[in-house]
């Protein structure tokens, strides 16, 4: 494809979900495997893995740093580890393409490892905003450059050796708090992060998988520096994330019965089920069980009507990724569905509470942003066009809302699809959804 067309999505409107799917690997346990896998003694062998655009960055940039890795073949990856000291200084800049969590855990990972390294994104990851790492890792000794608004491109300068740091977190995130236990791996001493609510817990469940003594009590977590990981296997379960897109456009489109297989199903990420199940969806977890430190089941969901909600606010970081989906839920359920306690959604990989809001009045529903949620009117939904601003869950989402639309419904700029879901208009194809690809 020519660099100057983009992708876009046309949906055809109507239609239901069946039939038994297993979408692509957990993004956020992929990226950890390779981080730690890559700094273990030993071989790591990983099945699952997410052969996507952002786990891909990832896993390119330990390449760089001299890590040999074999794969990714059908999801299998082989990591040769080099220990915790053994990463070599890239020759180029480290690009991370679309990917916030690369960059985040990198930059904390990278920050005491003694190397100069630059990590770059693309244009959206370049306007994210990176000081709520930078700030705690330079109070641990790190020195990290970026811009003047504290955006990438971030050039980390081998610093004196990095201080633990007891640090209070200022906004519940998964990657800052992650960061922070990636640099505490080679810090003086012990590293303590306490979240105002608790967020994913796969750094903590991984490492103790390769070995690394953490310690957790309620929302505080610590770890002391100059241990060793050994390799180890991992089975990477489809994500909870992907698996979204599929949950939500079966409980709107009548005559669905779906099974999504083999989905991890962490307490720290399931939000989204308990959010659906309040708005009366039919979801059942089948044959659960756990796999390689985390929770998994088959997810079973037959379509039934919808319900508007108070979403729970404690919920809120337990499915931070599935608002835009959710927002189709609330757009296609019967009365009010309110948000709040929302505002990181403004940070992602486009600020999700206007695009959202924009898209669904473009299709005709009431929905009016405020500074930290959204308050949506359940109603018809029209077809229409909507932008993605680049975004692949908006991109996935407003697919989905095409089960439910009275037209077509065409979404600009998709093809950062591939960042989390590469196959998703096949797999969308395959249970009931056709969208076509209209390259302009
Ligand atoms: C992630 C944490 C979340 C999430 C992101 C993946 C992770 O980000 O939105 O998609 O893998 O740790 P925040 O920590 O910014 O909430």
């Amino acid at each position: 494809m020519n660099l100057q067309q983009k992708l876009n999505y046309r949906t055809q409107p109507g239609g239901k979900l069946r039939g038994n799917l297993r979408v692509p690997g957990d993004k956020s346990i992929s990226h950890r495997s390779i981080m730690l896998g890559s700094l273990a003694d030993g071989i790591t062998q990983i099945k699952g893995f997410l052969e996507g655009e952002d786990s891909l960055a990832t896993l390119n940039a330990f390449r760089q740093m001299g890590v040999t890795i074999e794969g990714p073949t059908h999801g299998k990856v082989t990591i040769h580890g080099v220990g915790m000291q053994g990463l070599q200084a890239p020759e180029d800049a480290l690009d991370l393409g679309n990917s916030g969590t690369s960059m985040r855990l990198l930059t904390g990972l990278l920050a005491g490892q003694g190397l100069a390294v630059t990590l770059t994104g693309d244009s959206s990851l370049s306007g994210r905003p990176m000081r709520r790492v930078i700030d705690p890792l330079s109070e641990m000794g790190a020195r990290i450059d970026s811009t003047a608004s504290f955006t990438a491109p971030l050039k980390i300068v081998p610093p004196i050796r990095l201080q633990g740091i007891d640090y209070q977190l200022p906004m519940a995130s998964a990657q800052v708090k992650s960061a922070l236990l990636l640099a505490g791996l080679c810090a003086e001493g012990e590293t303590c992060i306490t979240e105002p609510a608790p967020t994913r817990d796969h750094t903590e469940r991984m490492l103790r998988g390769f070995g690394y003594p953490v310690r957790s009590t309620g929302n505080r977590v610590c770890l002391s520096g100059g241990g060793r990981l050994t390799a180890c296997e991992i089975d990477i379960p489809a994500d909870i994330s992907s698996a979204t897109f599929f949950l939500v456009g079966a409980c709107i489109a009548e005559g669905s019965e779906m099974v999504l297989q083999h989905v991890g199903i962490n307490p720290t990420r399931d939000g989204v089920i308990s959010i659906l199940r309040l708005m009366g969806a039919d979801i059942a977890l089948l044959n659960q069980r756990e796999i390689g430190g985390e929770p998994v089941a088959d997810i079973r969901v037959r379509s039934n009507g919808l319900q508007g909600i108070d979403i729970p606010e404690e919920l809120v970081p337990l499915a931070i990724d599935e608002f835009p989906a959710l927002f189709v839920a609330a757009a296609s359920a019967r009365g009010e569905t309110r948000l709040h306690g929302a505002e990181e959604l403004r940070v992602k990989e486009s600020d999700r509470i206007q695009v959202m809001a924009e898209g669904l009045q473009r299709l005709g529903i009431q929905a009016d942003p405020t500074p930290d949620g959204m308050v949506i009117q359940g109603g018809v939904i029209e077809g229409g066009r909507v932008e993605s601003y680049g975004d692949h869950r908006i991109a996935m989402s407003f697919a989905m809302a095409g089960l439910r639309a009275a037209g077509p419904i065409e979404i600009s700029d998709c093809t950062n699809v591939n960042t989390s879901f590469p196959g998703f208009v096949s797999a969308a194809a395959e249970a009931g959804l056709q969208i076509d690809e209209v390259t302009k």
